[in-house]
């Protein structure tokens, strides 16, 4: 776990040849360990990416009782079977906001649970009012008391949500409550985004009844009990592997990003594909030529999946500073999520914002210079953007990247970039 103090220096204009195999998936892994509380054995996740996210989910899981192990081989091992405190405290829920998937599981199988509000975030408010309202609609009693959720379902009863916004973390938390509920619960607007595929894949496995899996309406038959599974493997993460696209886009070269599925990055591939990026894709890998230039400005909306996604926003934002022309970003997701810019315009980016657009002026050169992360996405733009400048850069706060990015500075090492991480 890096320490707080830890920053990058990262000397720019290298190009990137060479491979990159991309981890598990950071918003994979932390709902598939929220729901191993509801597999009370032993559950063996593979292809778990090393990131402090994972650590703290499993601390967490530790606190409340259950015992979870590393093993050498990516993989870990979560043993529910002793969990016996259904409590999620401030100090957990606040350094990871998707520590708050724990809400529905324990609900699930302790039928009460106490877990702290997340805060805000670096870009501003993150509400959990969907998460609470469906919660509610299934019989959930619900109060907060001292910043806590507390949460009592003597009897769970299946019913009709629909979100007013597709989120993702809200469908985890319902799905997994809704399993388990009398009757059945059909959730429209739902997010069908991978990680919530998978996450109601293991719990079919585990014997749940949830069809329309990977599209926005799912019905779930509530079932009286489930059965532990042994072993589920975490998909690629789909926004390490579009980081590490635009980075080789825009620092220019060749790269092979292996062990993804490339299905999952339809969005970011025709993105890049406008933008005149050659692009060959094969069943678990993709093939990105760039040369740094000639890049065509594009301009793309965040939506949620298949939509392009925000997690990508601030990188795409990086490639448009290099592009022929001026381009335009609409974020849909999250209104305020745009801290990055301001890091960015000092490396030499032209950015600006207008309501929820920001409005790019590109054929930059950028230069060096020292520049703060504020969260993981806005850290891996101001990784790319170093990349790409002249002489030497700094990045301080790197533990937001450790958060989200697997030895990021190893896998861009291998491929020739210069990145070092001093103390
Ligand atoms: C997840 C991802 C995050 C990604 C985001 C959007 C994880 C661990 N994190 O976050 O990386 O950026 O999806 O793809 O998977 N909203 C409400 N009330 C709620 C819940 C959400 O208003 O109760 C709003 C949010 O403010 C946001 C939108 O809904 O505008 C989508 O958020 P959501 O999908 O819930 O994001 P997370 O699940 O927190």
């Amino acid at each position: 776990r890096s320490a707080i103090m830890d920053y990058f220096e990262i000397k720019g204009s290298k190009k990137l040849y060479g491979s990159v195999k991309v981890s598990g998936a950071k918003n994979a892994v932390l709902p598939l360990m929220a729901a191993s509380i509801l597999n009370k054995k032993k559950i063996k996740i593979l292809n778990v990416p090393t990131l402090s996210d994972s650590i703290t989910m499993s601390k967490l899981i530790e606190e409340m009782g259950g015992d979870v192990k590393f093993d050498s081989d990516n993989s870990i091992i979560v043993d529910s079977s002793k969990l016996n405190n259904p409590y999620a405290p401030y100090d957990l829920v606040k350094t990871m906001r998707a520590s708050f998937y724990v809400l529905g599981p324990l609900l699930a199988r302790f039928k009460k649970a106490k877990v702290s509000l997340p805060g805000g975030c670096a870009w501003g408010p993150r509400p959990v009012d969907f998460h609470l309202e469906g919660l509610k609609s299934l019989g959930v009693k619900i109060s907060i008391e001292n910043g806590y959720v507390v949460a009592n379902a003597k009897q769970l009863v299946g019913n009709k949500i629909h979100f007013p916004k597709i989120s993702v973390g809200a469908t985890g938390n319902i799905v997994m409550v809704a399993i388990l509920a009398e009757g059945t619960t059909t959730i429209t607007n739902a997010a069908a985004e991978p990680e919530i595929q998978q996450l109601c894949k293991m719990l079919n496995k585990m014997g749940a009844k949830i069809s329309g899996i990977g599209s926005n309406t799912l019905s779930i038959e509530g079932v009286k009990s489930l059965k532990p599974i042994k072993e589920v493997s975490v998909i690629p993460d789909r926004i390490e592997a579009g980081t590490f696209l635009i980075a080789a886009a825009a620092v220019g070269g060749e790269v092979e990003i292996k062990n993804i599925i490339p299905e999952h990055l339809e969005s970011v591939i025709n993105c890049l594909l406008k933008a005149n990026i050659d692009i060959n894709i094969k069943d678990n890998s993709i093939n990105i030529k760039s040369d740094g230039k000639n890049i065509l400005s594009t301009n793309i909306e965040t939506n949620e999946y298949p939509g392009f996604p925000t997690d990508l926003q601030a990188q795409w934002m990086m490639l448009m500073c290099l592009a022929d022309g001026t381009s335009t970003i609409k974020e849909n997701i999250y209104y305020d999520r745009f801290t990055h810019i301001m890091e960015l315009n000092r490396l030499g980016c032209n950015i600006k914002l207008e309501d929820s657009v920001a409005i790019i002026e590109g054929n930059k050169n950028l230069i060096g210079a020292d520049v703060m992360s504020t969260d993981i996405r806005a850290s891996a733009a101001l990784i790319i953007a170093a990349l790409c400048a002249e002489g030497t850069t700094t990045i301080s706060r790197v533990y937001h990247i450790d958060r989200g990015y697997n030895k990021i500075e190893k896998k861009l090492t291998d491929i020739g970039a210069n990145i070092i991480r001093k103390k």
